[in-house]
């Protein structure tokens, strides 16, 4: 299994599936989530909408419409209130839910936006150490790449610094 982190437009990976950092109504929005939408076509709203939302460090599947990745895997980032209101935790799920959801759709290549650090303002620094360590203490034998996908170049930074420790 490769674990990598690049820069890029996440809409534009040909992987099996992405992960959109979407809100609990799965009601589309700006950042990352609108670009999905955009790229997947109003197919992806009204698969979104036949579930009935998704709590924050849960995590939902559909099918990836007009994007090259087979599957979007819907999660939810907590929303940053200072650090003490167990951010942490769920936002760790949110990366374990999405592998897990992963693995049972037979999806052996992903890629993960860098979940809660844009409008719901989550320190990207503590961010990306959470997502690497949660990927990273997963047993994830059945996939064959796992990208951390940075829109940024200081959030690449991070993730490069992050993936050189053992
Ligand atoms: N490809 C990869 N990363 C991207 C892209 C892209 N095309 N566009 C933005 N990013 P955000 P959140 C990065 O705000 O903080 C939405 O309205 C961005 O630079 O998209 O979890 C949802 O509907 C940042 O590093 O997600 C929710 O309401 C990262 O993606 C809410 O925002 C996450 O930023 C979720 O907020």
């Amino acid at each position: 299994m490769t674990l990598e982190a690049i820069q890029a437009d996440i809409t534009t990976l040909s992987v099996d599936a992405i992960v959109n950092a979407a809100n609990e109504a799965l009601a589309g929005g700006g950042g990352v989530d609108g670009a999905i939408h955009r790229a997947a076509g109003p197919e992806l709203m009204r698969a979104c909408s036949r579930y009935s939302g998704c709590p924050t460090g849960t995590a939902v599947i559909t099918p990836g419409f007009r994007l090259k990745a087979r599957f979007v895997i819907h999660t939810v980032g907590p929303i940053w209130r200072g650090g003490n209101k167990g951010e942490a935790d769920l936002l760790a799920s949110c990366y374990k839910s999405s592998l897990v959801l992963a693995q049972q759709n037979g999806i052996r290549s992903i890629a993960f936006p860098s979940i809660s650090t844009g409008v719901y303002g989550y320190p990207v620094r503590e961010a990306s150490a959470i997502a690497v360590r949660t990927v990273r203490t997963f047993d994830a034998s059945a996939f064959t790449k796992i990208i951390f996908c940075c829109f940024d170049r200081p959030t690449l930074d991070l993730y490069l610094d992050l993936l050189k420790e053992d």
